[in-house]
């Protein structure tokens, strides 16, 4: 039986065809945060899973991995480290590139964020072929870092990008099929 909460958070979240190109289903979650409840009740299901597991580190995927992680963070006693798109980090980084349906993206992490040994959470909005949540655990885990598990609001199923995870567990709230 699935936590009741789900309903709210799933109605709340608005798919917008077509956008940001023809063909693609934009899963909005700008309208979930219009709801304070499902907002909250959003943070709280992620919050309950991990607070017991001795998380030192919530990593969050730009953009909306910022609006998520954080609140997590806080309310788990962990730091909170943006991995962010190339350029914009001030600090020395490590970068790791990726693929993307058409071309290659990559991520940045300040050097010393995360220190070897460090237990990690990797948060974003959503999974879909699994590419960036990969670029993610990759720079955790060259820093030596323990990537516990990576959480996001929605699934993707329809595009596997569970099975391009290595075996790493993966937590969602909803699926949109
Ligand atoms: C979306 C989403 C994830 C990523 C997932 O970001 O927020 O970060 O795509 O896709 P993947 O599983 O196929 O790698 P987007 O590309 O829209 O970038 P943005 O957050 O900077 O807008």
């Amino acid at each position: 039986d699935q936590d009741p909460r789900l309903h709210a958070i799933k109605t709340n979240i608005r798919v917008v065809p077509n956008f940001p190109k023809p063909g693609i289903m934009f899963q909005d979650i700008t309208t979930l945060l219009l709801d304070p409840k499902a907002f909250k009740d959003t943070i709280d299901l992620f919050v309950e899973r991990y607070k017991a597991k001795n998380i030192s580190v919530v990593a969050g995927i730009e953009a909306r991995g910022f609006i998520f992680g954080p609140p997590i963070a806080l309310a788990i006693g962990a730091k909170f480290v943006p991995l962010r798109k190339p350029k914009k980090l001030p600090g020395k980084v490590i970068s790791q590139e990726y693929t993307l349906e058409y071309g290659r993206d990559c991520l940045e992490m300040h050097v010393g964020a995360v220190e070897p040994g460090e237990r990690a959470l990797v948060v974003d909005d959503l999974i879909a072929t699994g590419g960036t949540l990969c670029a993610a655990m990759d720079l955790l885990e060259r820093v030596g870092a323990e990537v516990v598990e990576c959480a996001c609001v929605i699934e993707l199923p329809e595009l596997k990008g569970r099975d391009r995870l290595n075996g790493k567990p993966l937590y969602v709230l909803v699926e949109y099929l």
